[in-house]
């Protein structure tokens, strides 16, 4: 029997709850399987380990999490903590040193979801965007100085590599091979950035040229959001910096519908470091606590994690549970419009699982 080692980081506000959530789903999706089963670790990292320790993390807390199959993270944030301590302190303090270059966001209109788009029933939109996750805007590259003085200064350099945009090709460019329509569109904003942003294009046509099977085009990042609003059936897979990305995979899960089903998975491809999985809705403050946060992000994020590990079959076996679940619109949480508890939408997901034939 094949034994996965997880190491959840459930971290703040709703982020307990949903991955409680995720974690009685993969354990159903092993008990279904019957080949693998999961062994899961509990990590406190969070705001409240912050407030108390100063610290989000042990000073081991990598050494305690490098030796796991995988990493499922809830979310962090909290609202009396600033956003950029809490970033830094543990979601990067782990996606950077464990390499996790490649952040992937699927994002579809799932059965029983409606698009705020007027005229996208489903099939039109169905996106993969590939985000750069170790560089860019986010090296954390800059300084300030002369705080509060007139002349005060501040930078935040953006930092691009060729080793880091030249990754971040080949695996946009194998992904959007991977897909039926062999289709890549690369974000850019090379008429305004004349350094980096054209040595990023430059890149991606060098790396197009080994993959000619793959269509690709190039894309100015203002106009990419009109595409994808006006356009969206003309897109599959996507390429973007750090916060190019960032921003259009926000678009993205509205277009789908609800930030609330998003996942997103920071993988290291070459496997030297355990990946992370996480949803990517945050803390939600405002609803934590009362059993309605919406699960699905985190349980399609576990359909990722299964992808990752090579359990292609019960991956599968998920991602169909899910869509019978969001099919039925009595089992929508209300960020979907609906009355549906968390517990409500986790038990269908499990008797979805456990009633699968395939
Ligand atoms: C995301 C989030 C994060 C980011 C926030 C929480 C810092 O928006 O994962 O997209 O900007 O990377
Ligand atoms: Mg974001």
């Amino acid at each position: 029997m094949r034994t996965y080692r997880i190491a959840a980081i459930p971290g703040d506000g709703i982020g307990q709850e949903v991955i409680a959530a995720g974690i009685k789903v993969l354990e159903t999706c092993a008990r279904r399987d019957g080949g693998f089963a999961v062994r899961v670790d509990h990590f406190d990292w969070g705001s409240e380990r912050y407030k108390k320790t100063g610290a989000f993390m042990p000073e081991n807390g990598l050494d305690l999490i490098k030796g796991h199959d995988a990493i499922l993270f809830g979310s962090a944030g909290a609202p009396d903590v600033p956003d950029h301590i809490t970033l830094w302190g543990l979601r990067l303090a782990i996606c950077q040193p464990f390499d996790q270059y490649a952040n992937v966001r699927p994002t579809r209109i799932l059965p029983g979801i409606t698009s705020p788009l007027r005229n996208v029933s489903g099939p039109e939109l169905d996106w993969v965007i590939v985000r750069e996750n170790s560089e860019g805007e986010y090296a954390g590259v800059g300084g300030r100085v002369h705080r509060g003085l007139p002349e005060e200064v501040a930078t935040d350099v953006s930092i691009f590599t060729r080793t880091g945009v030249e990754r971040i090709m080949r695996f946009a460019f194998a992904l959007a091979r991977s897909r039926p329509r062999k289709l890549l569109t690369v974000v850019t904003k090379s008429n305004a950035q004349r350094h980096a942003m054209v040595m990023w294009d430059e890149i991606a046509a060098e790396v197009a040229a080994g993959y000619p099977d793959v269509r690709w085009d190039k894309m100015l990042v203002d106009a990419m959001t009109m595409r994808m609003t006006l356009r969206p059936e003309t897109l599959d897979t996507i390429v973007a910096s750090n916060l190019h990305a960032d921003i259009l995979s926000d678009l993205a899960a509205a277009l789908a519908g609800s930030l609330g089903i998003a996942p997103t998975a920071n993988l290291n491809p070459e496997r030297k470091f355990p990946s992370m999985f996480e949803p990517i809705h945050g803390s939600a403050f405002d609803i934590a606590g009362k059993g309605i946060a919406n699960p699905i992000g985190t349980f399609w994020s576990a359909v990722m994690m299964l992808e990752h590990l090579g359990e292609k079959a019960a991956a599968g076996r998920l991602m169909r549970a899910i869509e019978r679940v969001t099919a039925d619109k009595s089992l929508h949480t209300p960020d979907l419009g609906g009355t549906a508890r968390t517990d409500a939408v986790t038990a269908a997901v499990c008797d979805a699982l456990l009633g699968d034939n395939q």
